[in-house]
């Protein structure tokens, strides 16, 4: 397909006009600081083949948890030997007793709302009962990110503005889904159709926003003019599950909603917030401007301020109202992975993914009560949010953003603390925060705390860019940060910080790989999305390793922690054209999901010639975005 005004990246352009130093800089500092050569494919092949002698003693005992799966382009799911899958859901599947089933030829928005949506992303398992531990039933809380026009509609060019009838299809196909789930006696799970808690959660629900920004004047538009209620949440790529068992879904490329241009009659301050958002009135959901005066920045130039959030979502409950939650700040949402404190205060670690955007976290004032699960959902309206600075010498500050403190004043914009959340980015411009390779997943090691943050990459870094904790540039391949708070406390405001693996095939000494100096790694790039199992181990699923390393996106066990720290180990290889999301465990990790987006989704797609059908493999039959349920033929542990 050609490349039309309706077709955009997922990373927009760099917006980011700040002259904060890059993370490369710092990186390449860092690494130097640790006695390494220098973050160069020479210095460290040097390294690895240093370490090698002694580290092979270590390897030729280690354990080897399943056999790697080879890298490959195969169209097909590839599993380690003794590995088995499910497909429990796809695309269009029904909901709801008596829901259509999918027919790509006749697809309505009321069909679509009681079916699965599009692109799946995210996915968070919670248990049922909700208190107990269950591995066998429970709901999957799913994130539907994007629609890929290309491979939805049989007869759509790919350039020609899209009918009001297609639009509302788009608006019904993304959001979230709660739906109930069960694992059969060999280990396969299948959705219970009939369960009470089934819910979508679409571009049009009803929501509340809460926090910092509610009721501020850019929040409010012609449809809200209290600025206190939204319909719909967008683009919502991956999240988190609080402690109370509510899901965070969390909102990210909004700037491919909007259509147009700002009136001239609003105020200078709303058109360069929206620059610093990326947004450029063009994009691939520019259609629904045409039929939605809120998708349309001339009509309601604020619509946008009102997307980019952290949304809550309860499953347990499918009556209750999602909460957008503005004391999170508003940027790319990638994910929000929360933890407790020391003394028990929510901290939700975030990244912003796009090029030379920052890391952030959450620090809630109040404490959690597991005895009062009622009001843990207030404990995300009030806190601080803070924004990442690595220094070269392995440490780092969270940075508050806070109104009144530092720069952050009503001369330089931020009247109150509605302006800190709702122009996040700008906030951290001034605070000095460093610029990153897209951050993507933040996680911490429910093991041992360390927090691991994925630069998914970001091929606009310069030379004259580079910092030690983004070392290299034009970094195709990105990389993966290793955090350890002070004291070993969340809400501590400084870190330590050091590199655990730069992506790419160690073998090629261009590409400036390394993984901990170890040469018996599967070569791993574009890391996405994160998961830890119970062991403490690593599983990193990729975005991107086809237009980078060559193979399909995978999935990938990383040591973290003793003598096999940095082993990458490729556990699956996906089919074609797909990237794959939202890793999980159940909580007996016999069990684990993953989620694959946009399957057949190549160079020059159209809907005629995909780049696959996975999973149903018939002609008459789109790719369909799917959730895999992984086990063991043995029924033992994913990964040993
Ligand atoms: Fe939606 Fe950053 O991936
Ligand atoms: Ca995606
Ligand atoms: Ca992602
Ligand atoms: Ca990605």
């Amino acid at each position: 397909m050609e490349r039309s005004d309706h077709e955009v990246l997922d990373d927009e352009t760099p917006v980011n006009p700040s002259s904060n130093p890059t993370f490369q800089s710092i990186l390449a500092a860092r690494l130097t600081r640790r006695g390494f050569l220098a973050a160069t494919g020479a210095g460290l092949a040097t390294l690895a083949a240093g370490r090698l002698a002694g580290e092979r003693a270590v390897e030729a005992q280690a354990p080897v948890p399943f056999p790697p799966v080879k890298a490959s382009n195969e169209d097909k799911f590839v599993l380690p030997p003794g590995y088995k899958h499910s497909v429990p859901i796809r695309w269009g599947d029904p909901l709801f007793p008596g829901a259509p089933e999918f027919d790509p030829q006749a697809q309505t928005a009321a069909k679509q709302e009681r079916q699965f949506g599009s692109d799946n992303d995210f996915i968070g398992f919670v248990p049922l009962p909700r208190d107990g531990a269950s591995s066998t039933r429970g709901l999957l809380g799913v994130n539907h990110e994007n629609v890929r026009p290309e491979l939805t509609w049989p007869t759509w060019d790919g350039k020609a503005e899209r009918t009001r009838e297609m639009c509302d299809v788009e608006v019904a196909a993304h959001g979230f889904t709660v739906v109930e789930i069960a694992r059969g006696a060999q280990g396969e799970w299948s959705v219970v159709r009939d369960s009470a808690l089934n819910r979508r959660i679409t571009g049009a629900t009803p929501m509340v926003i809460r926090g910092p920004a509610v009721g501020h004047a850019l929040m409010r538009t012609a449809a809200d003019p209290s600025g206190t209620r939204v319909l719909g949440t967008l683009n919502n790529c991956a999240g988190g599950v609080t402690p109370w068992g509510t899901i965070l879904t969390c909102e990210e490329n909004i700037y491919n909603y909007f259509r147009g241009k700002v009136a001239a009659s609003s105020p200078p301050a709303v058109e360069k917030l929206h620059q610093r958002y990326g947004l450029t009135g063009r994009g691939r959901y520019m259609s629904w401007g045409l039929y939605q005066d809120r998708f349309d920045l001339a009509k309601e130039p604020n619509e946008p301020n009102r997307f980019g959030w952290v949304v809550e979502i309860d499953p347990y409950d499918p009556s209750s109202t999602p909460i957008k939650h503005t004391a999170l700040g508003r940027m790319a949402h990638e994910g929000a992975t929360v933890i407790l404190s020391r003394n028990g205060r929510p901290v939700v670690y975030m990244g912003d993914d796009a090029r030379f955007e920052y890391l952030y976290k959450f620090v809630a004032t109040g404490r959690y009560d597991p005895a009062n699960r009622a009001a843990a959902t207030a404990l995300l309206d009030s806190g601080v949010i803070y924004a990442a600075k690595f220094n070269d010498d392995g440490t780092g500050e969270w940075l508050p953003l806070v109104q009144g403190q530092g720069p952050l004043t009503e001369a330089n914009g931020f009247p109150s603390q509605a302006e800190v959340v709702i122009n996040t980015r700008g906030a951290g411009d001034l605070v000095g925060a460093t610029k990153m390779d897209r951050p993507e997943d933040v996680e911490p090691s429910p093991r041992t705390g360390k927090v691991y943050c994925a630069m998914t990459g970001n091929d606009a870094r310069k030379p004259e860019q580079v910092d030690k904790a983004n070392p290299r540039p034009a970094n195709k391949f990105g990389h993966i940060l290793e955090l350890v708070e002070d004291g070993g406390d969340h809400a501590s405001t400084r870190f330590r910080w050091e590199v655990l693996i730069l992506c790419g095939d160690s073998r090629d000494a261009s590409h400036g790989a390394y993984y901990q100096g170890r040469a018996d790694v599967s070569p791993l790039a574009t890391p996405d999305n994160f998961a830890f199992d119970d062991q403490g181990r690593l599983w990193v699923a990729t975005d991107g390793m086809d237009d980078t390393l060559g193979p399909n996106d995978a999935v990938f066990m990383v040591e973290t922690e003793g003598p096999l720290r940095g082993r990458a180990l490729q556990f699956l290889s996906a089919p074609t054209g797909c990237e794959v999301c939202g890793p999980a465990f159940t909580p007996d990790n016999r069990t684990f999901f993953v989620a694959i987006q946009h399957p057949g989704l190549v160079d020059k797609v159209t809907y005629a010639s995909p780049g696959s059908r996975w999973p149903d493999n018939r002609p008459d039959m789109p790719p369909r975005p799917s959730i895999v349920a992984i086990y063991r033929e043995d029924g033992g542990k994913v990964g040993g």
